[in-house]
């Protein structure tokens, strides 16, 4: 798998509202090839973009995401509490991030964020809803379970175990979770973990890297790519 090696953290990292179509045009714009963002599961079932399970601190909603049905969600602002120049920019579906990335040419790590409780189901739709659409993407969760889910849904989409600290048995991990690649925190990631994991093959990518310096120190050590709130801080042509 090849993976870009600056990857715009929610869509356009902290340039725009985290986990809205504002965030993929900003990250196509300045050059990025790669961009996270993070799926959930409304009331319904319909995947739609939002990080945390609850909507206050990035919407102008309240409540879980989880209670709610997509078409509430899909008209709720997600623009409004990041800055008032993107009021209206509304919670996007994931099948629209997915369609917008396949016309702008942006590989997509789409990252399945179950909301508690929901780990198989969210896994289940959101591979389901990935392989209808298609393009340069890798699966990725913290969730072992929806991993699993995912896999049995679309065994051909590829699938990254995330993790914050890489755990001692990281390949047993992989391979139960059958994935392909390895996402972990950067801030606690040692030396010779890294170096033993790219040696077995797998890529690594790194969350979340704000400075030039320390992408630097981490693509050092053979990791493949970060994951960024500052993609502007790389040229195109590093990316
Ligand atoms: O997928 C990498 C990173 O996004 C994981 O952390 O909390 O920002 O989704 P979080
Ligand atoms: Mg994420």
């Amino acid at each position: 798998m090849i993976y870009p090696r600056i990857i715009a953290h929610r869509c356009g990292g902290a340039l725009a509202p985290e986990n809205t179509l504002a965030g993929l045009r900003i990250a196509a714009r300045i050059g990025c090839r790669g961009v996270e963002f993070d799926a959930m599961l409304g009331a319904d079932g319909v995947p739609v973009l939002i990080h945390d399970e609850t909507l206050e601190r990035t919407t102008s909603g309240l409540g879980g995401v989880a209670a709610a049905d997509s078409g509430q969600l899909l008209r709720l602002d997600a623009g409004c509490r990041h800055h008032r120049a993107f009021g209206g920019e509304p919670l996007p579906s994931l099948d629209q991030a997915l369609r917008l990335c396949a016309a702008l040419g942006l590989w997509a790590n789409v990252e399945i964020k179950p909301a508690t409780g929901h780990e198989a189901e969210t896994g289940r739709a959101v591979a389901r809803a990935s392989a209808a659409i298609g393009g340069k993407l890798v699966l990725s969760s913290f969730s072992e379970v929806a991993l699993q889910a995912a896999a049995v849904e679309a065994p051909l989409l590829p699938r990254a175990m995330l993790v914050e600290a890489v755990p001692t048995d990281w390949p047993g991990l992989l391979e139960r979770s059958g994935s392909r690649a390895l996402h972990c925190a950067a801030n606690s990631l040692a030396e010779d973990v890294a170096h033993a994991v790219c040696k077995a093959g797998y890529p690594l990518a790194c969350y979340t890297v704000n400075g030039r310096d320390e992408g630097a120190r981490l693509f050092a050590l053979g990791v493949s790519a970060v994951f960024s709130d500052r993609p502007d801080l790389w040229q195109a042509e590093e990316m």
